[in-house]
């Protein structure tokens, strides 16, 4: 969409992230909004994506959230492939079965937990810890074409 416009999230941007993230009960552990990019819509945050660098080598892509009066309008998606952009790096994701085909739309692969780094196997452990026994979560990678 023409008018909405993305960027990397500016401190005053940080509370209309924290609420979208609250509103979804997304993750906003270790939150630093640097990491973060924002949809802006007549200068209000209707989205946010944000990918975490983990040791140099590779990306945790977390923390998408569209407010749901702008959902269905490819906000996520360009959210997506606006903080990607023109990363090398291996970006994964950890998601609930229900988003895994909204990834595969926009070019993740689901891969085995073997196959993650062990940062993120870590990660796996704490974030399965939150979430009620019967949610399976869905480890994906993104396939870089
Ligand atoms: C997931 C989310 C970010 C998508 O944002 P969005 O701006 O509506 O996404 P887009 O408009 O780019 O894409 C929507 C497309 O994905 C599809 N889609 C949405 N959720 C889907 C799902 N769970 N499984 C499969 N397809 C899905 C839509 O049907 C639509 O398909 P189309 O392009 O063929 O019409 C949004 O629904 C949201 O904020 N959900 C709550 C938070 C959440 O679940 N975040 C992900 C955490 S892992």
């Amino acid at each position: 969409m023409n008018d909405v416009q993305y960027q990397v999230a500016r401190k005053e941007d940080v509370s209309e992230i924290k609420n979208i993230l609250f509103s979804v009960r997304g993750d906003s552990s270790k939150f630093n909004y640097q990491d973060f990019v924002v949809a802006l819509k007549d200068k209000k945050v209707v989205g946010c994506i944000r990918l975490k660098n983990i040791d140099n080598d590779y990306y945790e892509l977390s923390s998408l959230a569209v407010k749901p009066e702008y959902r269905n309008q490819k906000i996520g998606s360009q959210l997506i492939s606006k903080i990607i952009d023109k990363k090398t790096e291996k970006i994964f994701l950890f998601c609930f079965k229900f988003n895994c085909g909204f990834y595969k739309k926009n070019g993740f692969l689901e891969i085995n937990t073997k196959e993650l780094p062990d940062t993120l196997k870590e990660e796996l452990i704490r974030v399965k810890g939150l979430l009620p026994s019967n949610q399976k979560i869905i480890a994906m990678l993104f396939n870089k074409k």
